[in-house]
């Protein structure tokens, strides 16, 4: 089946900011579509995603552009290409860029096209989605979700500098038990928030609670009881995974935990996070360091991997250069996987296929702006990657990928990949 034609146009994401729908018509007729994320911690080295600039229009932040480039030029490359070739279609869009960073057509706009291309790609086979994409060459399997309670840093104004406090539902024999144990553990921590005086007037921008918390270890000391109160054994049955996202309270060389009082260097930062592993049960951090502190990240994870996943989301951006680098040097042992950090489907398989490959662990990731759209769901069981985090259990645009992977378990066939932490 050969790609017949694109359409596509602006719609809102789930900040009620634009994003890009893209339509895929193939010459039997299949259609398919995709809806891009935008995240707002976004990685100094992510691709670039198109914005109008135009002020009068979303203040600036429409993607009308994006949208004439796939009616426009991409729909004339990529017209008349095979639509099972996702690797032949990807790199003539990446081509047809011409940019290291996909800012000329917009990483928006090309990450639309690869992905409805892809469902278009399934309905032609008459498969689900996930067994109709790129083979990882590692077995289908239900991924551990990740799922965020406590939102601080850019997520929820800045109450806390830690931007994800996420139950890790490692113990649990199915996914739908592991989301299960973390309804059970958002629920409680709400009442463990109102129970302390916490004013909650509604959920931050990834659904999980964003209270006007002291300080990060509160938050820890919080999600910890509302493990127990939930009825779970704090890391054993849920864990803790973080997300520091220490690039923006990091400045020349200090992280500025305010709220903690304390001002710190990434040994300071390594003490202070080894700490809160050590009390809490903390088996996962994420951007425990900045985006460039390439210096420090080996030590970071000479301290805490034996025992905790430490990984790269602002620092790799779903890069394979950046991610064969931090191999080499022995920087991190997780990656987190953004299909719109890279723009195309084809890299963001090759990144997580590579860090797993190297024995690391990869975390499929959403953005904080999202979309309706499942795709991610079908992404983390076709690249046998085991882990997901599309934020919390509220807001429908992170039920989307949850209810589709509770529809995949319910149709079967498909394990369901067991985390183990030594
Ligand atoms: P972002 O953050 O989508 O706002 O960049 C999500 C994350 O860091 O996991
Ligand atoms: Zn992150």
């Amino acid at each position: 089946m050969k790609i017949e034609s694109l359409n596509a146009w602006e719609i809102l994401d789930s900040r009620g900011r634009p994003a890009v729908a893209v339509e895929a018509r193939l010459s039997d007729g299949s259609v398919g579509q995709a809806q891009t994320p935008s995240g707002a911690s976004t990685g100094k080295h992510e691709a670039v995603e198109l914005r109008d600039g135009d002020a009068a229009r979303y203040g600036g932040k429409g993607v009308l552009r994006a949208v004439s480039h796939v009616k426009g030029e991409i729909a004339a490359a990529v017209t008349g290409l095979d639509a099972g070739d996702q690797a032949g279609l990807d790199r003539c869009m990446i081509e047809l860029d011409g940019t290291a960073n996909k800012g000329r057509l917009g990483a928006n706009a090309i990450l639309g096209v690869s992905c409805a291309v892809a469902r278009a790609a399934a309905v032609s086979r008459g498969v689900e989605l996930y067994r109709s994409l790129p083979a990882s060459g590692r077995p289908l399997t239900l991924p551990v979700p990740m799922v965020n309670i406590f939102s601080g840093g850019h997520h929820a104004a800045h109450n806390i500098e830690f931007q994800d406090f996420l139950a890790l539902p490692l113990g649990l024999p199915r996914f739908s038990e592991a989301l299960r144990a973390a309804a059970a553990v958002h629920t409680a921590a709400y009442e463990l928030c109102v129970e302390a005086g916490y004013v909650l007037t509604g959920v931050a921008d990834e659904g999980g609670w964003g209270p006007r918390l002291k300080s990060n270890e509160e938050a820890l000391a919080l999600l910890t009881r509302a493990i127990e109160r939930a009825g779970y054994r704090p890391g054993e049955d849920v864990a803790i995974a973080l997300d520091v996202a220490s690039t923006h309270f990091y400045k020349d060389g200090v992280y500025h935990l305010r709220s903690e009082g304390r001002r710190l260097d990434a040994d300071g930062m390594i003490s202070q996070l080894a700490g809160w592993c050590a009390r809490y049960p903390v088996l996962s951090i994420e951007d425990g360091l900045a985006e460039d502190d390439w210096p420090h990240w080996p030590e970071l994870t000479r301290r805490l991997g034996g025992r905790a996943q430490l990984i790269g989301d602002d620092f790799f951006t779903t890069n394979l250069a950046r991610v064969e680098r931090g191999i080499r040097e022995g920087s991190a042992n997780a990656v987190l996987v953004k299909m719109n950090q890279i723009g195309t489907l084809t890299e963001t398989l090759e990144v997580s296929g590579r860090a797993l490959a190297a024995g690391w662990r990869a975390v499929i990731s959403a953005r904080s702006g999202e979309t309706e759209d499942s795709f991610l769901a079908d992404l983390a069981i076709a690249s046998g990657a085991g882990q997901i985090k599309v934020g919390s259990v509220t807001r429908s645009e992170r039920l989307a990928k949850w209810n589709r992977l509770l529809e995949l378990e319910a149709k079967g066939g498909i394990e369901y990949a067991r985390l183990r932490f030594s």
